[in-house]
């Protein structure tokens, strides 16, 4: 893990939690650092050992490396907001979940793309790399700009790079629901037997 990503601040619960899932935030600015292909490799390697529903492994990460073609087609792709500052990423990824396959349809595939996306994010932090994801675009010009299959939906676009120094997370986004928002202890609504800040 680099530095920088244990520079992120953490709070006390996160503290006691895997010092990847600690260091793990969402910077908005990335340092101009190029990620090698066997790092780039390693990130995509977590995603496929997710977990998923009869193992259908039904997503998909296009990789757009700042100056390919695809790179700037994906960007372009992006809110204006987005695009501000996911240009300063080296890595582009389009996430999409296959919805279809020869199962036939997969109510699950959008719950295991968000599982691999987290394998990916995390082993992205323990390469002291950094993640932000981005629903902020817009999948139907993406769909059209990689003439993506119609069982796929585009879902994210995930920015990747090693995150830049002076990037640290804002505090609202440090913020997270008490448990008794999340964790219901023996029934809905039960609040559990520790802090519930
Ligand atoms: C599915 C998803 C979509 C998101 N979309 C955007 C986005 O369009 N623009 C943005 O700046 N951040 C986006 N984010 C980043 C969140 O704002 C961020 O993860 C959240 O504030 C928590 O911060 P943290 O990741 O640093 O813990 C998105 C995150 C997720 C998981």
């Amino acid at each position: 893990m680099s530095s920088s990503a244990r520079q992120a601040p953490i709070n006390p619960v996160q503290a006691r939690v895997h010092p990847l899932i600690a260091a793990r935030y969402s910077p908005t600015r990335f340092a101009d650092r190029e990620v090698p292909v066997e790092v780039l490799q390693r990130v995509l390697e977590a995603a496929r050992w997710a977990p998923s529903s009869y193992n259908r492994q039904p997503w998909y990460f296009l990789v757009a490396r700042r100056g390919q073609p695809a790179y700037e087609r994906l960007l372009s792709t992006l809110s204006a907001y987005n695009r501000g500052w996911a240009r300063t990423a080296p890595v582009l990824l389009l996430s999409s979940a296959q919805k279809e396959d020869a199962r036939g349809p997969n109510r699950y595939a959008e719950h295991d793309l968000g599982l691999a996306s987290g394998f990916l994010a995390l082993q992205a932090v323990a390469e002291g790399l950094a993640t932000r994801f981005i629903a902020g675009f817009d999948a139907d010009a993406a769909r059209a700009a990689f003439d993506i299959p119609p069982q796929y939906r585009p879902w994210t676009v995930i920015a990747l790079g090693y995150p830049a120094p002076e990037a640290e997370p804002t505090p609202a986004q440090r913020e997270r629901k008490p448990y008794a928002a999340f964790v219901g202890w023996g029934g809905w609504g039960l609040a559990p037997p520790f802090a519930t800040d």
